[in-house]
């Protein structure tokens, strides 16, 4: 039989995965094997020059570096990668008729306003002035009564309020609602703007060299409760927007590109209408 104790370039993988045999717990054991393999595959396939191993350590530790609790450099480099979206894709594959998922972002707070059905979130008065309005539904197309929609966007310089403290108004561009019987849901707000990911670290680096752009497509964020529905974490998009197909961080699924309708003779100049469907838990 092999020796997988020592070291040879040919069982690299089986030399180090064998020492998982003793691990207890059964999926950290599956987890890091795989993680081994798909590594030194990797290294193999591009047979990575040290210079280029020592890039990325160096790259890695700047991540680490300039990550904060304000600022998650490395969910970033997720999100760039794509890989964000695809792990929320794996865990959240619904029936066909509910609504998708897609990256929740760094953005959301826990204690945005309560506020009235219809009432504006855009407290800062800069923007074009949009309608956005729906419903709430199940499966089969019955309203869902008492539906939390936690609502998020920038402002129309492309910035989220949280993002300029002292600035724009606590709570500009953000807010919570709460559905009634018919399952309703309104709120004025601005048409939102595309905007550049967090650039000036090491994942905006990257994405220079990659000669890859930081923005997103503009969009507004719902965050959609309801008891016995699984937690909805999506964005409607604008459709039209010139970042559709290249957002930075793959976000954009086709089912979540919304109309934007332009009203005439009325104070609000846009409305964009979207319904979303829950699935059960
Ligand atoms: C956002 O849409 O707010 C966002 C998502 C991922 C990274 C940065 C921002
Ligand atoms: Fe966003």
């Amino acid at each position: 039989m092999t020796n997988h104790g020592t070291f040879t370039e040919a069982a690299s993988v089986e030399t180090v995965t064998a020492r998982h045999a003793g691990c207890a717990n059964p999926r950290l054991a599956e987890v890091m094997s795989a993680l081994i393999r798909h590594l030194h595959d990797f290294a193999k396939e591009v047979n990575l020059t040290q210079a280029e191993w020592d890039l990325a350590i160096g790259f890695l530790t700047k991540t680490g570096q300039i990550s904060s609790a304000e600022r998650q450099e490395f969910i970033l480099l997720s999100d760039v990668l794509g890989f964000s979206m695809l792990v929320d894709a794996i865990n959240n594959r619904r029936p066909a008729g509910a609504t998708e998922n897609t990256v929740f972002g760094p953005f959301h707070v826990e204690d945005a306003p309560k506020r009235e059905m219809g009432e504006t979130i855009c407290l800062d008065g800069k923007g074009e002035t949009c309608l956005f309005e729906g419903r709430v539904l199940d499966l089969t197309g019955v309203p869902i009564e008492g539906a939390t929609v936690d609502v998020w966007s920038d402002n129309a310089d492309g910035f989220y309020d949280v993002q300029q403290p002292g600035i724009q108004p606590k709570g500009n561009n953000r807010g919570v609602f709460v559905t009634g019987r018919d399952g309703r849901y309104a709120f004025r707000g601005i048409k939102p703007v595309s905007y550049p990911i967090p650039d000036d670290g090491p994942v905006g680096q990257m994405l220079a060299h990659l000669g890859r752009h930081p923005y997103r497509p503009a969009h507004m964020h719902y965050l959609i409760t309801a008891p016995g529905f699984q937690r909805l974490v999506t964005h409607t998009f604008v459709g039209g927007d010139e970042y559709l197909t290249s957002d930075a961080v793959f976000g954009v699924k086709a089912s979540l590109i919304a109309p934007y309708e332009r009203l005439r003779g009325q104070e609000t100049l846009w409305r964009s209408p979207f319904d979303f469907v829950l699935a059960p838990t």
